[in-house]
């Protein structure tokens, strides 16, 4: 009895745990596409769906995915000058990279506030 109860609660802790390291990145939006052409009047949706491809694609194999809301504008810019060669990017993967972040970061920020 007790044996079976302490089995189900480990396993119920082992699905929440699992649960919460896959918490899905947020897919870029119309809403978000229109909001990155205020700041490069050349992007797109598909550009931005791109970039959220090729973050996961090429970032996610030495660390996990870091949230875009951990860093600022220019905390990315830094830190994808110095990840891009470890990632071995091309400049135009690591513009698609940055502009997926420091876009989709604004998505992140409400999520937060709308959860307060
Ligand atoms: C070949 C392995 C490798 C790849 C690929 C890689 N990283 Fe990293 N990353 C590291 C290592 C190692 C560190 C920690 C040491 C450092 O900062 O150099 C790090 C640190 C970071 C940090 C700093 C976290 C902090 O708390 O300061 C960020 C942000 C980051 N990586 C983003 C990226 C992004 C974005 C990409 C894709 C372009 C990427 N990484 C691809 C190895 C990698």
């Amino acid at each position: 009895m007790n044996i079976k109860i302490t089995s189900i609660i480990s396993l119920t802790l082992g699905i929440l745990l699992v649960a919460s390291c896959s918490v899905p990145l947020l897919v870029p939006t119309e809403n978000d596409a229109s909001r990155a052409q205020i700041k490069w009047n050349d992007e797109n949706l598909a550009a931005l769906q791109h970039g959220h491809q090729l973050y996961i694609n090429k970032c996610g194999k030495c660390h996990y995915l870091y949230r875009p809301n951990k860093l600022s504008d220019e905390q990315w810019q830094n830190k994808l000058d110095k990840m891009s060669l470890k990632a071995k990017l091309t400049i135009e993967e690591k513009e698609l990279i940055l502009r997926y972040l420091i876009t989709m970061r604004d998505s992140y920020v409400q999520q937060e506030q709308a959860k307060k």
